[in-house]
């Protein structure tokens, strides 16, 4: 076993650090009404985006962006967890901490790949006082747990001239037999994602700007992520913009070819991969069964977290199977593993559903739910019909999820959610060929998941109702609208 060096040292000071941090919060915390009970939350403190997604030696692994030391933003760590099945997750010690120089301000975002039988990491080192600078970082693992920083860090040490000084979160992919590797970044208002390539994974040659935003795209790209979907190759990336002005659009995936002889990705086609406010940098695996699976950070940088009271912050949205529909868009559905947390099924026949009916639900609530629920649009008179969740007794609290079938538009109203900034979260919605909405919906005691159409539009949002406000019922106003079906269980704690 070779002797450690200093730097190695220093790394380990600085995890150990970290766990004591998260061993005192712990001591104390109450994770309070809003904790989760089967997403992926860190065991406390803040956490933001998904990191190094891999399977790795039959497990799926998740890396993430961890402040150890507070709920609050700050000089990120990688958070490590495992799952056999996507379900449930044992957290594991944290994999990197600032240590060096050059990651003073942070190990952010970046990849896993599997070489020779070890587990890597590729992060970005992040300064950004006196001066910023982002770098690019190797670190290995033979056991897949302790990582250790490669002595001739950074492996990318300056940005080229196509890029800026946002220049991070590195996504690492092997194409025949040579590594690449592509940085989010942007310049003159224009993001890119930039493309390097190697055959040791240490050694790094610049190839040229790979994709570039069309105009609509985003400023700067975070997060870009990268994989191929029969026959085509999808780029995902998190645009953004400068500090503290919002960006319109969170994270879109863009459908094309890679031509490897040019360096150069053409997209077909882009779309969003959620239209929700509290979805953020995803990331993906490709599991032993070739399935694409995406998670995303289930928060945004500038939206209300209450949670933070109670000691943490941020959380995983549920994993996603990505597919390709037949007019070449990708869809987005939870991953069937997420059955067993099933319980209480409980179900309703074919009903035409207007005014009066209101209440019905009564002996049915909770705030940790899955409905599947199907509406007839052919003979819909109502005006506006939807789903009315988390609600109070004296129905002053409550979150609408709403259709319009003239406007074609559905909506997440979190007017009277509880502590949320309270944006309606309204998307477009054109009706199906055979005139139905379908709506899957996951409800987890701070979160809102909408799966519509078998993945064609997710939307995600975070809420913050009281934790009585558990009631749940249908609506329909100015007519009626037929429900073909309605299924619904209680979900189990993955705690
Ligand atoms: C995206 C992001 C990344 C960065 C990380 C820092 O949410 O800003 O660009 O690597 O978070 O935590």
């Amino acid at each position: 076993m070779p002797a450690k060096s200093n730097k190695d040292s220093l790394h380990l000071q600085s995890i150990s650090k970290a766990e004591e941090a998260m061993a005192s919060l712990r001591r104390n915390a109450d994770m309070g009404p809003h904790h989760l009970n089967y997403h992926f939350t860190a065991p406390i403190s803040w956490m933001n985006d998904p990191n190094g997604l891999i399977y790795y030696r039959g497990e799926y692994h998740m890396f993430y962006q961890i402040h150890p030391f507070s709920p609050e933003n700050g000089p990120k760590h990688w958070g490590h967890a495992k799952s056999k099945d996507l379900v449930f997750w044992e957290h594991l010690p944290i994999a990197l901490a600032p240590s060096e120089d050059h990651d003073m301000h942070g190990c952010f975002s970046g990849t896993a790949v599997e070489n020779n039988g070890l587990l890597i990491l590729i992060y970005t080192g992040n300064v950004h006082s006196p001066q910023k600078k982002q770098v690019q970082c190797i670190a290995t693992s033979e056991d897949g747990l302790i990582f250790t920083k490669h002595p001739g860090n950074p492996v990318i040490n300056q940005f080229p001239e196509d890029g800026t000084v946002d220049f991070r979160d590195p996504k690492v992919w092997k194409h025949e037999g040579v590594w690449y590797m592509a940085i989010g970044s942007g310049k003159a208002g224009m993001a890119s994602a930039l493309l390097y390539q190697s055959t040791d994974l240490f050694n790094w040659e610049y190839t040229g700007k790979m994709a570039e935003s069309n105009g609509s795209q985003g400023k700067i790209w975070n997060c870009p992520d990268f994989f191929e979907l029969d026959g085509k190759d999808v780029l995902l990336a998190s645009p953004a913009v400068p500090y503290g002005v919002k960006n319109t659009r969170k994270s879109i995936y863009m459908i094309g070819k890679m031509n490897y002889e040019n360096g150069k990705f053409t997209q077909e086609i882009d779309g969003d991969v959620d239209h929700g406010p509290d979805f953020y940098a995803p990331q993906t695996w490709i599991d032993h069964q070739g399935r694409v699976i995406l998670i995303g950070w289930m928060d945004m940088w500038w939206n209300p977290m209450p949670t933070q009271d109670y000691g943490w912050t941020g959380a995983m949205t549920l994993p996603r199977l990505v597919t390709m529909s037949r007019n070449g868009k990708l869809l987005f559905e939870p991953v069937p593993e997420l059955q067993t947390l099933r319980k209480n099924h409980r179900s309703l026949p074919p009903v035409k559903w207007s005014e009066n009916h209101s209440g019905i639900f009564k002996n049915i609530c909770g705030d940790s739910l899955e409905i599947i629920v199907e509406f007839d649009l052919q003979s819909c008179t109502a005006e506006e019909f939807g789903l009315k969740v988390r609600c109070s007794h004296d129905d002053k609290q409550k979150t609408l999820i709403t259709y319009k079938p003239d406007l074609h538009e559905v909506t997440i109203d979190r007017q009277n959610s509880g502590t949320t900034n309270g944006e309606r979260n309204v998307r477009n919605l054109p009706p199906r060929p055979n005139h139905t909405v379908k709506w899957h919906l996951f409800l987890d005691r701070s979160s809102i998941e909408l799966f519509i159409n078998d993945g064609e539009l997710v939307m995600t949002n975070r809420i913050y109702p009281d934790p009585s406000s558990l009631g749940l019922d249908l609506f329909a106003k100015g007519g009626s609208v037929k429900v073909s079906s309605l299924d619904l269980w209680d979900l189990s704690s993955i705690w």
